[in-house]
C-alpha cells in the first residue's frame, strides 16, 4: 500500500514520442500560458511545435504536471515554454524538467543552452538550470512580458552521441539510448535479406 502511494506520486520525466503526450504537453502549456497568462492561442502554438523541437512532460504519478520545449540548432540547444501547473509548483517537478533537459542537450552534445526568459523570473532561472545573462544582448519584450536571453555552458559526457555512436544506439529512441530499442529485438517475422 505504502509503496503503491510512493508510486502514485512519483515524479517522472519522459521525452515525448507519441502523440499521446503530446497532447498532455499542450494541456499543460494551455491551462498556463493561455488560461493563467492570458497568452493569445497563435502567440503559445506558435509553428514551432513540430519542427525541430523535443518536448519533454513532467508527471506525478500518472498526471501531467509540467512541460518544456528545447529545439535543437547547429551549436546550441534552446530551452523553452516550461510550465508547471499552478497545483503542482515549488516541488520536485520543475528542478526533474531542467535537469532532464541539461543532461539530454550534453548527451547530443551540445555545449551550450540559451533561453529567453521572462525577467521576473532571472533569480529562479539562475538557481535551478544555473545560467548567466547574456553579455551585450538587449532585454526584449512579447506576449506582454519582458525578457531577457540567457545562456549556461554544457561538458557533453564521454558518452555522447556523436556521428561515431554505433549504428544500433543511433537507432534508439530519442533519450533512451541506454537500452536495446525496438529494432534490436528478436524479429518475429522471420529471416530476411
Ligand atoms: C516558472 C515555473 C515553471 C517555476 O515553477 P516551480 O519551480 O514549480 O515553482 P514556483 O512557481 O513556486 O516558482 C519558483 C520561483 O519563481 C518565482 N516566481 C514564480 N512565478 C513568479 C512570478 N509570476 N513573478 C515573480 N516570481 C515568480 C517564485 O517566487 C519562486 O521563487 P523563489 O523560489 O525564490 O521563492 C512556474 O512558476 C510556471 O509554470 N510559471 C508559469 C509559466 C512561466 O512563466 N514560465 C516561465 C517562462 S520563462
Amino acid at each position: 500500500m505504502t509503496r503503491a502511494l510512493k508510486r502514485d506520486r512519483a515524479v517522472t520525466v519522459t521525452v515525448v514520442r507519441d502523440v499521446e503526450t503530446l497532447f498532455e504537453v499542450m494541456s499543460v502549456r494551455t491551462l498556463v500560458y493561455v488560461g493563467e497568462q492570458n497568452c493569445p492561442y497563435r502567440e503559445e502554438f506558435d509553428g514551432n511545435d513540430l519542427a525541430g523541437a523535443t518536448h519533454l512532460l513532467v508527471r506525478i504519478g500518472k498526471e501531467p504536471v509540467g512541460t518544456m520545449r528545447i529545439r535543437w540548432f547547429a551549436d546550441f540547444a534552446k530551452i523553452e515554454r516550461v510550465a508547471i501547473r499552478p497545483s503542482h509548483r515549488s516541488g520536485e517537478a520543475s528542478a526533474a524538467l531542467v535537469k532532464t533537459a541539461l543532461e539530454l542537450a550534453a548527451r547530443k552534445g551540445y555545449r551550450r543552452v540559451l533561453g529567453h526568459i521572462q525577467t521576473r523570473l532571472l533569480k529562479y532561472w539562475m538557481r535551478t538550470a544555473k545560467v548567466r545573462v547574456r553579455d551585450g544582448r538587449p532585454a526584449f519584450k512579447f506576449s506582454d512580458f519582458d525578457y531577457v536571453e540567457i545562456e549556461r555552458d554544457l561538458e557533453p559526457p564521454a558518452n555522447a552521441i556523436s556521428g561515431d555512436t554505433p549504428a544500433m544506439v543511433l537507432l534508439r529512441p530519442e533519450g533512451d539510448w541506454d537500452r536495446p530499442g525496438v529494432l534490436e529485438r528478436p524479429a518475429a517475422r522471420g529471416r530476411s535479406r
